[in-house]
């Protein structure tokens, strides 16, 4: 039996950390059922003590999700550890992730501390993690960039407290794939104890290397844990992408000679996910999840596919899910069926009632859209997710007029903490006026940044997703709507977005 690579999703925490795509405790549940569903082996739930939001996060998820280990990320001080194994009380497997800088430049610039401080700091960081839960991960912040003599002392001395895994971030995405992999492998050979903790990777994408790094991590390395998130998702250019690096390990695996317990079949259903839910959309020529990924355009790659699959294809399409990407159900279906469905997709709704409400957006949906799609059916439970985070504004209805030659015109109505308000103003289009009667309401003085426009499922009978960002004192949102009808799509789509700035505000910049 070959040795097996341990996936660490970080989606809800590393991803969540990408400008705009927070998350509320509702959605970021649906994402963790799905990744055990994928059968993640650890699910890093979030930062427990960055605030009492994701606090709340960790615990539901650490109570809900019972085949894969949750982790809770936190600083290397016993307030912030504390915090997380409080969170993880419920957690069948509970992971305690604990980390402090060791690069030079980020001791002394942003953390203030001399060496042995750090080294004391992160020696008892592990001792007071150890003392509350048996598996605690150790990571040097910035490690690739860090003195290797002073790497060693750290690792060897925090592995003899009880360390069981030691990640080595590349931080800052500046690796390149065989400097990467030797210098794990170094470090693996040079300290005493190595033997004792798994080896784990963590790298970015500022340079596009993140899932080459991270597989030389493995393959040079000998790592045996890789960090990565769904889409690739994280701060600035990402982390590693989770089904790249699934499917390279799997597809050569000839070549790597190692085993993964990922299933990989509803790989592009968290794909698309965590795309609805972040409003980060996949960009068509994406590996393994874009719309292209397995399309052949031209007609000798056509005939070739026809004749033999294997000329052009070296993964099988159904292999990660795209098989599963059929109509689903229609005007007849039933609750039942839809139930069902939902069950499928991995969404499970709090209350029966849940699953009423949905049940009757779903029929609505149908009256006016003859086939629905599963895409159509994770927008539809996204609606549902949103609305539990108890948000300040809920859309309730919109009309608008626009005649060639004429300014455009809305009228809104939604609501502001359950009080129906109307609104109306003229805009560049139908679109602009719409958002901009909601702004006349709220006055949140938000600045836009990005306007967008997806067709969920591919023709113009499709639902519209749209995605709004905002940006208002230095805090950046995503907000996501769908709707057959774009404008309507854009209304939600803002409000969504004022809803988490709002419960953006009360958040603490806890991370280091
Ligand atoms: O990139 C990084 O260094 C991290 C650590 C907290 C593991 O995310
Ligand atoms: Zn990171």
């Amino acid at each position: 039996m070959a040795d097996k690579v341990i996936i660490f999703d970080t989606t809800l925490r590393d991803g969540e950390q990408s400008p705009g795509a927070s998350m509320n405790k509702d959605e970021k549940l649906r994402i963790a059922r799905q990744l055990e569903r994928l059968k993640v082996d650890v699910i890093e739930a979030g930062f427990a003590a960055s605030s009492n939001g994701d606090f709340e996060a960790v615990q539901t998820i650490a109570s809900a999700i019972k085949d894969s280990t949750i982790c809770s990320l936190s600083r290397a001080n016993d307030k912030d550890i504390a915090r997380a194994a409080e969170a993880l009380k419920g957690a069948n497997s509970a992971r305690i992730h604990t980390f402090i800088a060791t690069s030079a430049l980020h001791m002394e610039k942003k953390l203030r501390m001399t060496p042995d401080e750090v080294f004391e700091q992160a020696k008892l960081a592990v001792r007071f993690a150890r003392n509350l839960v048996p598996d605690v991960e150790f990571s040097p912040e910035d490690g690739y960039r860090s003195d290797p003599d002073f790497l060693c002392r750290v690792i060897e001395a925090v592995i003899a407290e009880g360390a069981t895994t030691i990640n080595v971030p590349d931080t800052v995405g500046y690796a390149v794939p065989e400097l990467y992999g030797n210098f794990i492998k170094r470090l693996r050979e040079r300290i005493p104890n190595s033997d004792k903790a798994i080896w784990s990777v963590h790298c970015h994408n500022d340079l596009g290397m993140a899932v080459a790094n991270s597989l030389a991590g493995v393959k040079i390395g000998g790592a045996r844990q890789i960090e990565c998130t769904i889409n690739g998702l994280g701060e600035r250019a990402g982390n590693c992408s989770l089904e790249e690096v699934v499917m390279a390990l799997k597809t050569r695996r000839d070549y790597f000679g190692l085993d993964l317990g990922i299933d990989t079949k509803h790989i592009l259903a968290a794909s698309r996910m965590v795309s609805q839910t972040t409003g980060f959309v996949v960009q068509p020529n994406k590996a393994v999840v874009g719309a292209n990924a397995f399309a052949h355009a031209s007609g000798i790659h056509q005939d070739g596919v026809l004749k033999a699959r294997d000329t052009y294809e070296i993964m099988r399409a159904e292999d990660v899910g795209w098989s599963n990407n059929k109509i689903v159900l229609g005007k007849l279906s039933g609750r039942n069926a839809f139930k069902q469905r939902l069950q499928e997709l991995g969404v499970q709704m709090e209350s029966e009632a849940d699953i009423n409400s949905a049940f009757s957006k779903f029929k609505e949906l149908a009256d006016r859209k003859s086939e629905i799609f599963d895409e159509d059916i994770l927008a539809l439970a996204s609606d549902e997710a949103v609305m539990h985070d108890h948000e300040q504004y809920r859309f309730v209805s919109l009309s608008q007029r626009s005649e060639t030659g004429e300014r455009p015109q809305a009228s809104i109505v939604f609501t502001i903490n359950e009080l129906e308000v109307k609104s109306s103003s003229d805009g560049n289009g139908p679109v602009d006026a719409s958002l901009k009667a909601i702004e006349a309401q709220v006055n949140s003085g938000a600045e836009m940044v990005l306007y967008s426009v997806n067709a969920i499922s591919g023709s113009t009978e499709s639902q519209g997703e749209v995605t709004v960002r905002l940006q208002n004192s230095g805090r950046v949102v995503n907000g996501v709507g769908s709707d057959p009808d774009i404008i309507v799509a854009s209304a939600k789509a803002y409000l969504s977005a004022l809803n988490k700035l709002q419960s953006k505000a009360d958040r603490v910049a806890a991370q280091g």
